[in-house]
């Protein structure tokens, strides 16, 4: 480790001391933690911050940082997460890498990150990795989520072998650190759209790289997070106890995209899932399961087309 990334994690830390205490000084960013249901005691263990108004932190430094003043106006300068809920990024030895900063209310963006730096790349950045570590070797299995705060709920409900991805794509980067302490991983991305887009992204990586993969997915909430504010613990085992092998996963979640009352659907679906078994082609027990719940859905939409080409007769 040099000096100048000694020195980066030093300025890192002692933003962080600054930002603690003025999240102690503001009512309104203690409410908002308050409204996400984190009592005193967790807002402490989580190390949330905040930015105020007028930060003074030296331009050159925040340069170096990845945390670059973005406005000035005469003397006054504007740091890149003014008003901003702060969340502390850290590399997987819990050292400050980076922050995450969070609008207290509505707006766009909700998120910002620090820029990328030397000591830090979204793509190889894990949250949390560094409380999780020790429990995903435990437990020989990894859960993933998408946001800070589905990653923070996991550990809320001490189940502490959760990371989430900084709202990058999973990346080969992310597998290789997990490889080294676990082959088994959860996805527990949003349940909406782009959660899926995202499981189905992360499972080729991750089956390539010989994990095996589970998929959640079963909920009513959109994420983990609301997950555990509306059942609590209980929910999030529920969530993780009710995950699918990905070979189960992806046949399902492909098959929703399609109304198989379209004649032409079963072929379309037939030949995007053809594209998904060579995933599978050097796991036999796998690819067998993969292939028999294909056989299932396109077997069960077949009758259901038969009986819509049957209505259709009767019409004429
Ligand atoms: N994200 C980001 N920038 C944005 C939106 C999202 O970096 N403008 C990242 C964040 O890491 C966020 C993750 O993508 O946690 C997932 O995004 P989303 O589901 O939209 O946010 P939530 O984590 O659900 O945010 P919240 O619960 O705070 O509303
Ligand atoms: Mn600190
Ligand atoms: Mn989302
Ligand atoms: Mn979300
Ligand atoms: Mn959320």
């Amino acid at each position: 480790v040099s000096s100048f990334q000694q020195l980066y994690y030093r300025l890192y830390e002692l933003i962080h001391e600054e930002y603690k205490k003025h999240l102690q000084k503001n009512s309104i960013a203690v409410e908002y933690l308050q409204k996400r249901s984190f009592t005193a005691e967790e807002i402490l263990k989580y190390e949330f911050g905040f930015s105020p108004l007028n930060s003074k932190i030296p331009q050159k430094v925040a340069e170096n940082l990845g945390i670059k003043i973005l406005k000035k106006f005469g003397f006054s300068t504007k740091d890149l997460f003014e008003g901003r809920l702060i969340i502390p990024i850290k590399d997987e030895n819990g050292r400050i890498i980076a922050f995450g900063g969070r609008l207290l209310g509505e707006g766009q963006p909700k998120y910002l990150n620090s820029f990328e730096t030397d000591f830090f790349k979204k793509s190889k950045t894990l949250f949390l990795l560094d409380r999780a570590k020790d429990q995903i070797k435990i437990a020989d299995f990894a859960i993933i989520c998408e946001g800070y705060f589905d990653a923070l709920a996991f550990h809320r409900a001490d189940i502490t072998n959760a990371v989430a991805t900084l709202g990058t794509a999973f990346t080969k980067f992310h597998a290789f650190k997990l490889k080294k302490i676990t082959s088994n991983v959860v996805l527990s991305f949003d349940t909406d759209a782009a959660g899926l887009k995202a499981a189905l992204q992360s499972i080729k990586i991750l089956v390539l790289m010989g994990f095996n993969v589970m998929v959640a997915n079963k909920s009513a909430e959109k994420d983990p997070d609301e997950i555990y504010r509306t059942n609590g613990k209980e929910g999030l085992y529920n969530f993780i106890k009710e995950a699918i092998p990905a070979e189960k996963f992806i046949p399902i979640a492909l098959s929703k995209k399609y109304n198989f009352e379209n004649p032409n659907a079963i072929q379309l679906f037939l030949k995007e899932i053809k594209n998904w078994e060579n995933l599978f082609k050097n796991f036999p027990k796998r690819l067998e399961i993969f292939q028999s719940v294909v056989k299932e859905i396109s077997g069960s939409s077949l009758s259901t087309t038969k009986i819509v080409k049957k209505s259709n007769f009767s019409l004429d």
